[in-house]
């Protein structure tokens, strides 16, 4: 069945908690009778459990654990963001689908989403763990009418939405760590990475990707990252979390979000930033790629870059680096 079919199908099933007749759906859908049946064998094949009465019509009582373009889009309450949705279960990078999908003419608001990503990429270059059906990883096309050098502030905008939207659809409460990681418990939870396509004064799009550590139990994370890592699911007691109500709350935020900084610039998301910020008023390590430096985070400027007073009180600009919080200052 062609994905729009099943996409309406499961928008309309999922509208309400009572059943929904046949007539009602075969209307809507403008098929016969028998075609919705055949629509509700495949949403049964695809892991759905849904009731069929006679005389009644069809009601889903148990949704599958997966991030299907249906399972995200219903309910979803956005204009753009999320409303063209590339789902697989397996890629290399969704970073890699998107970066195509913006090249071949995408509308702005695309997201490309998987169960797994073979080589999902971090910052840095480095690696981005990414398992089978646990966690969130998605790419976001953006299109704003902004030069290259203001890119850096939707890292800021994204983080802060990742932060709003996890708030909302659990009742956790992240922190950011410049730029872009998002800790609980000092431990990483989400990535954020901020890829362009650009011309020298002119962004053409932007590729938010957001990796999320959601249902990864404690024990299935690799050596190096037991450590450093987490996931929802563990700070949350252990209890699973719906991954597409998750997609949808960040969506929604992001959405909210980014009208606000296209209507009024990056000020007020600046503020936002400011309130879920780890590291401002701490004793920070920087790491750049040309050394090292210590001191205190004072703020981020307008343009998104980290300020560090260091101990002769001199304030140094910091456009790229990792930072450790320093535990006993
Ligand atoms: C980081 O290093 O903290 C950034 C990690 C970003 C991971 C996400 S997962 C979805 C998207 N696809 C990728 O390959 N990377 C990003």
């Amino acid at each position: 069945m062609g994905s729009s079919t099943r996409e309406q199908l499961i928008g309309l099933l999922s509208g309400s908690e009572e059943f929904v007749s046949g007539q009602r759906l075969s209307d809507e859908l403008g098929c016969s009778r028998t075609a919705i049946w055949k629509h509700i064998e495949e949403l049964r094949k695809g892991g759905y459990v849904v009731e069929a009465v006679q005389k009644k019509g069809y009601r889903i009582q148990q949704r599958p654990n997966n991030l299907h373009p249906g399972e995200i889009k219903s309910n979803l309450k956005t204009e753009k963001l999320g409303q063209n949705v590339h789902y697989e279960e397996q890629v290399t990078s969704t970073q890699e689908i998107a970066h195509r999908l913006a090249m071949e003419g995408a509308p702005e608001g695309t997201i490309a989403i998987a169960e797994q990503q073979t080589t999902g990429r971090g910052r840095l270059g480095r690696p981005w763990h990414s398992p089978k059906g646990s966690g969130i990883w998605m790419s976001i096309i953006l299109k704003p009418n902004i030069p290259p050098q203001q890119a850096p502030q939707l890292t800021l905008l994204a983080a802060v939405s990742v932060v709003q939207g996890i708030q909302k659809s659990t009742g956790l409460k992240p922190q950011i760590k410049w730029p872009n990681d998002i800790l609980i418990d000092g431990k990483k939870i989400v990535g954020i990475l901020t890829e362009l396509q650009a011309e020298a004064d002119r962004v053409n799009s932007v590729i938010m990707g957001i990796g999320i550590n959601v249902n990864t139990p404690e024990d299935s994370f690799p050596e190096e990252l037991a450590s450093i890592a987490t996931s929802l699911k563990v700070e949350n007691g252990g209890s699973d979390i719906d991954r597409s109500e998750l997609v949808r709350s960040i969506l929604e935020e992001m959405e909210k979000l980014y009208t606000l900084y296209l209507e009024h610039g990056f000020a007020p998301i600046k503020l936002l930033w400011e309130g879920s910020a780890a590291s401002l008023g701490k004793h920070v390590r920087v790491k750049t790629l040309s050394g090292e430096l210590t001191g205190k985070a004072q703020g981020i400027t307008d343009e998104g870059v980290l300020l560090i007073e260091d101990q002769a009180g001199e304030v140094h600009q910091v456009y790229s680096a990792d930072i450790e919080l320093s535990q006993n200052k």
